[in-house]
């Protein structure tokens, strides 16, 4: 499998030492198609805070902080079962176990994404307990230097290495965003954020108020509805299809009090749990943003080319900062061209075009109605980035039936999202597939004639 990439990689003048910061699916892509050219760069070197590859997939009861007092990374909750199919969830180059169901429980994607880094070669090249705290450019474009922190047993020392290329993979579901609300620090009852969500029991008998109905929202009214007395989804979309008849949906929270909360119709609501599913905050500490022509902005971080490069410091990627997309399938386009630009088959256009660029395509997306803060939401306009990303890069594009399993999902949810699940889906080809529903009934047959 890794053969295939060798053939988009090319001699390059000097081998380059690309450091990898982060092992969740991200970091481990990119170290899997850095390895895989190893005439263009040595081997990768990849910084792991914790001591285990994954990232997001990696449970643990524990919130908060672990036992040596470093905050827990994961926001994976006990019971999650993945919300996209197996099918489009995976690497274009390498498929899930087919014996397994379409919608996979958590344990599933990292016993996956073991057998991804197992399969790759890259396990002797991860660092695992180094934290990186620094990442700076040296001068007059010559490359980098990384400063970490390595928590041996015990102790922990400091250790700082040149690098020509950096690829910032660590992920931005770590640090909850919990909206400025009125009122909401006199609130006596319990208050916390999806991030910190693990199990349904601590809310048995509860009368439990989800704040937000994003993927997280929805799911823990799912969860909750059994155990709770009472779940209050509180959001301002379109109404939710498929909750359980028991979850009352309501408007938007304008402000909180001691005991009670009011929303936007002016509704009261006495409950005992506030869980705010309301996103996380996009958060790169170890970088000097203004030294590298970036900054904090509505949407995350920018200028950025193409959502992943700096424009003032082209080797330097940033990979999956993107929402509402395929994680998997996406990380894999981006790295591969961002190994494009760094081995010279990829001709960027100036740092002020890249940048002009950037700021062109935000301002396009405010005048068709966007918001800033969706600015990284891609949704339907993640295929043509894919595309394009594979066109520039020349690597083949993803398989159309990706996108096809990815609509129908989609659409499976919008109409229910208690039952979306029960459905499984087979990739017949790059093109063709089909959807089985739990009783085993054909549903829809899309092999197309070959
Ligand atoms: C609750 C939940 C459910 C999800 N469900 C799905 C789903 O069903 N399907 C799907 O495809 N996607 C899902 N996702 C999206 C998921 O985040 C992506 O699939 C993917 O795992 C993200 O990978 P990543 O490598 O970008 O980040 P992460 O998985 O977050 O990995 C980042 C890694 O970087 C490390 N790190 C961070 N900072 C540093 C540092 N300074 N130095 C060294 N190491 C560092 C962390 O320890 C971590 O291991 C879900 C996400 C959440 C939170
Ligand atoms: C969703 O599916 C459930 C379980 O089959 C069913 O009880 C419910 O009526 C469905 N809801 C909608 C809106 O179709």
């Amino acid at each position: 499998m890794l053969k295939r990439s060798r053939t988009y990689c090319k001699m390059a003048s000097k081998k380059l030492r690309v450091a990898v910061i982060g092992a969740g699916a991200a970091g481990l892509c990119a170290a899997r198609h850095i390895l895989a050219c190893p005439d263009a760069f040595l081997p990768p070197v990849v910084f792991e805070a914790s001591d285990q590859v994954g990232g997001t997939w990696v449970y643990t009861e524990q919130t908060g902080e672990d036992a040596e007092g470093w905050p827990i990374h994961s926001s994976m909750y006990r019971d999650l079962r993945t919300n996209l199919p197996k099918e489009v969830m995976a690497f274009p180059d390498f498929p899930f176990d087919p014996s397994l169901p379409s919608f996979l429980h958590h344990s599933d994607v990292l016993a996956y994404l073991e057998s991804y880094r197992e399969e790759s070669g890259i396990q002797d090249h991860v660092r695992f307990r180094w934290q990186v705290d620094d990442v700076r450019p040296v001068l007059g474009d010559q490359g980098w230097d990384i400063r970490a922190t390595v928590r041996g047993s015990g102790s922990t020392h400091r250790v700082s290495e040149h690098f020509d290329a950096v690829m910032v993979c660590t992920g931005h579901y770590s640090v909850p965003y919990i909206p400025p609300i009125p009122g909401l620090d006199s609130f006596q009852g319990c208050l916390l954020h999806s991030h910190s969500y693990r199990c349904t029991e601590p809310f048995a008998g509860l009368t439990v108020l989800l704040v937000g109905a994003g993927a997280s929202g929805v799911d823990l009214a799912l969860q909750l509805s059994p155990v709770a007395a009472r779940v209050v989804l509180s959001h301002h979309g379109p109404p939710v299809c498929g909750l359980p008849e028991d979850v009352l949906q309501v408007p938007r929270l304008l402000k909180v009090a001691k005991e009670t909360v009011e929303f936007r119709d002016g509704s009261v609501l006495q409950p005992d749990v506030l869980i705010f599913c309301t996103g996380y905050r996009y958060c790169f500490p170890f970088l000097p943003l203004a030294q590298l022509g970036l900054q904090e902005t509505d949407y995350g971080v920018g200028p950025l080319h193409r959502h992943l490069l700096a424009p003032r410091h082209p080797s330097l990627f940033f990979i999956g900062l993107c929402q509402l997309i395929c994680p998997f399938p996406h990380f894999h386009c981006q790295v591969l061209f961002a190994l494009a630009v760094l081995q010279g088959r990829c001709r960027l256009p100036s740092a002020a075009e890249m940048e002009a660029d950037a700021q062109e395509q935000l301002e396009r997306y405010l005048r068709e109605g966007g918001l800033a803060r969706h600015f990284l939401k891609l949704k339907a306009q993640q295929w043509s980035y894919a595309k394009e990303l594979a066109h520039l890069a020349g690597f083949p594009p993803l398989p159309p039936a990706v996108q096809a399993i990815y609509e129908a999902t989609r659409a499976r949810r919008c109409h229910n999202v208690s039952t979306y699940r029960d459905t499984k889906y087979h990739l017949l080809g790059p093109d063709a597939w089909e959807e089985v529903q739990d009783s085993g009934t054909d549903l829809e047959d899309n092999r197309k004639a070959e």
